[in-house]
């Protein structure tokens, strides 16, 4: 067999290629930004078509530089940014308009019309997911109400949707010649209509929605051979064998395969998952209910999530609205001028605030300013934000599980900066660690692939690869810590119905 996979990671703001071998280790990497497309205020779009040249490009820049050709590869694996909804007529292989971003808030009145019967609970005991403009179900509804003669289309059977894992696989087997229409359960399971126990579309919510049927993918397990890579791809023959969502992704390649461990992932936004085993747990607290993973046959596994919608773009929004710093590890340097945020506190509710608050009518704000406060202040603001969210999070996953976690796996782009890492450390109490392999999304997705094909043979293999690089203890006085959390519980507050 051949000795290495390629992780496919379409994410939120690039498209990467990922070269393992059977010890999890980087071989190589191909990565490509991508535009995000901002037209309004609270619209988050992407260009499929970009999204599709940018990942077979860095398939090429990985191989190249892996120095590999399709022979070495013995199977691939994709995991992408998960909400993200792409409607695409398979007649012809063009999305009918841009991907609507999980960002993007749109859709809110389609929300409120849904909600009016039933409130924004309505469907969350089969899906486990809350009426929010954040999953994929209302973005495809408002393609359909919005994009001329799409409705008609769809129901002609011309047009499909797909996550961007979706959109991905079916050009990669062919688009247009035979692609493979598919997503797994862990995608599935953000659309708001697949039943978390069933694993099947719901006709009564697909119904609800106005989104006829013959537009969904078929549901798969997250390990399986989906198909081959066409003829024409730089890839042509190799099986594509694995599928899940990025965070799904990160949990598995983090190794938290059984019930009570959990990973934080620090991307674009932050997401902690928490996995409840084979069992169906409904959230007190403002988390989410969805599927961990499913290999092949095997049993079904569940997890809890707690979703922060905005973390990292944070600093990208330091960087490219606002200027003060002109790349993001930039911002780990102003924050190092200063011993504290000099009383700032920024909530940075871009898309209303998700876990455990879910309240889209929050807004950003920026509270504690003085004539003292400069640039640095605000930077460490920003990092401080990331934690603060995350020990919120924390708090509702402890509330839920009955039981205290003891310490946090993380991984991820942020996981490099240091100050972040302690930081979170003390407003957490509890230590945080991070594995030699950060880029676990991309691992997971290698994992789910590469178990499909043989190339491991079961978790066992997989949990021995995991390694602690790095370990950072709490050393915040407790009461220093209650202060801080005092005051970042009061800056959400000031962030909530700010909307006329
Ligand atoms: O739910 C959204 C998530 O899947 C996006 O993750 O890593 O692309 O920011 P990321």
């Amino acid at each position: 067999m051949a000795d290495y996979i390629i992780a496919i990671d379409q994410g939120t703001t690039s498209s990467r290629a990922i070269i393992f071998d059977k010890k999890g280790s980087i071989v190589a990497t191909g990565q490509k930004e991508h535009e995000q497309i901002l037209p309004k205020a609270g619209w988050v779009e992407h260009d499929p078509a970009e999204i599709w040249r940018n990942v077979q490009e860095v398939i090429g820049l990985a191989l190249s530089r892996g120095d590999l050709t399709r022979h070495d590869i013995a199977a691939v694996g994709i995991t992408n940014q998960r909400e993200t909804a792409v409607v695409w007529d398979k007649t012809t292989g063009k999305a009918v308009y841009n991907a609507i971003v999980w960002q993007d808030t749109r859709t809110q009145e389609i929300v409120d019309r849904l909600a009016a019967d039933g409130g924004v609970e309505r469907f969350k005991p089969v899906v486990g997911l809350p009426l929010a403009t954040y999953f994929s179900g209302t973005k495809i509804a408002w393609i359909l109400e919005n994009v001329e003669g799409a409705r008609e289309k769809a129901e002609a059977g011309d047009l499909v949707f797909g996550t961007t894992d979706s959109w991905v696989l079916w050009n990669l087997t062919g688009g247009v010649d035979g692609g493979v229409h598919v997503t797994d359960v862990t995608n599935a399971s953000r659309t708001m209509f697949m039943d978390l126990e069933t694993l099947e579309w719901r006709d009564d919510i697909l119904e609800a929605f106005g989104v006829p049927r013959s537009m969904m993918p078929e549901i798969r397990s997250s390990s399986e051979v989906y198909g081959a890579a066409e003829d024409s791809s730089l890839l042509r023959e190799t099986p594509i064998a694995g599928i899940l969502g990025d965070q799904q992704a990160a949990t598995f390649g983090q190794a938290a395969f059984n019930q009570g461990e959990s990973k934080n992932t620090y991307g674009t936004g932050c997401f902690l998952i928490f996995n409840t085993g084979e069992e169906i747990v409904h959230s007190k607290n403002g988390l989410l209910t969805t599927v961990g993973y499913k290999l092949g046959d095997g049993p079904t596994h569940y997890a809890l999530e707690g979703s922060i919608a905005v973390t990292g773009s944070l600093i990208q929004w330091l960087r490219d609205q606002l200027g003060i710093i002109s790349s993001a590890p930039e911002v780990e340097e102003l924050a190092k001028q200063v011993d504290d945020n000099g009383g700032v506190y920024i909530v940075p509710a871009f898309s209303g605030l998700f876990a455990p608050y879910w309240r889209s009518d929050a807004r950003g704000a920026i509270v504690g300013l003085t004539r003292y406060a400069n640039k640095n202040h605000i930077a460490r603001a920003a990092l401080e934000a990331v934690a603060f969210q995350t020990r919120d999070v924390l708090d509702a996953v402890n509330a839920d599980a009955g039981v205290d976690l003891t310490e946090l796996k993380v991984d991820g782009g942020m996981v490099a900066n240091d100050a972040l890492m302690q930081f979170q450390a003390d407003v957490l109490g509890v230590p945080v660690v991070r594995p030699v392999v950060a880029e676990t999304t991309a691992l997971g997705a290698a994992y789910a692939a590469g178990l499909a094909v043989g190339f491991w043979n079961g978790l066992d293999d997989l949990s021995a690869n995991w390694q602690e690089d790095r370990r950072w203890e709490p050393s915040m006085e407790d009461g220093e810590r209650d202060r801080q959390l005092r005051l970042w519980r009061k800056a959400v507050t000031k962030s909530m119905d700010w909307v006329d």
